[in-house]
């Protein structure tokens, strides 16, 4: 009888640690893809270290509320904004060649780069965020 009951509680905790890293592996996965995005179509004008360059383009070193931060990836962003102290006001151009999937990775890297997030951004946020789009989300 001990063995049987060894071996149960031994695979329900497997089960749990394997839970667990498969959440790590898909913010691996999200964050190694997000970085290569990044690079592609945002490292341009942020940089690749995200700090920015001088009041042209803002640092994303301070990414705040995240439906904000997916609208202006997807579809840009016009007109003055402060950003830590230093005002901006230069057009960035929208995204529309971005899939869901595409900006999910590129959320999960910023924010778990430079914000303090240690989790992915589920695609289905990105889908949520996208639909319910309103102009206010990106100011
Ligand atoms: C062609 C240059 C350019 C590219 C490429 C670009 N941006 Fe921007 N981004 C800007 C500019 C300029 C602003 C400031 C807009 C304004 O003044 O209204 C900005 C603003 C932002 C903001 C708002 C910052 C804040 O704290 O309010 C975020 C977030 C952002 N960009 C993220 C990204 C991401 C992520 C990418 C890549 C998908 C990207 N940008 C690609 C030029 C660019």
């Amino acid at each position: 009888m001990k063995v049987p009951v060894n071996w149960m509680l031994a695979l329900s905790v497997a089960s749990v640690f394997g839970c667990i890293s498969r959440e790590a592996i898909k913010r691996e996965q999200y964050f190694v893809e997000g970085e290569r995005l990044y690079g592609v179509y945002c490292a341009n004008c942020h940089q690749a270290n995200g700090e920015g360059m001088a009041n042209l383009y803002p640092p994303l070193h301070f990414p705040g509320d995240k439906k904000r931060f997916i609208q202006i990836v997807k579809h840009g962003l016009e007109g003055e904004i402060t950003v830590n102290g230093v005002s901006y006001n230069r057009p960035m151009p929208a995204n529309p060649g971005l899939q869901e999937l595409d900006i999910a990775e590129i959320t999960t890297y910023v924010y778990n780069k430079w914000g303090k997030e240690t989790s992915y951004t589920p695609i289905d946020t990105v889908k949520k965020t996208l639909r319910d789009f309103k102009q206010s989300d990106l100011r």
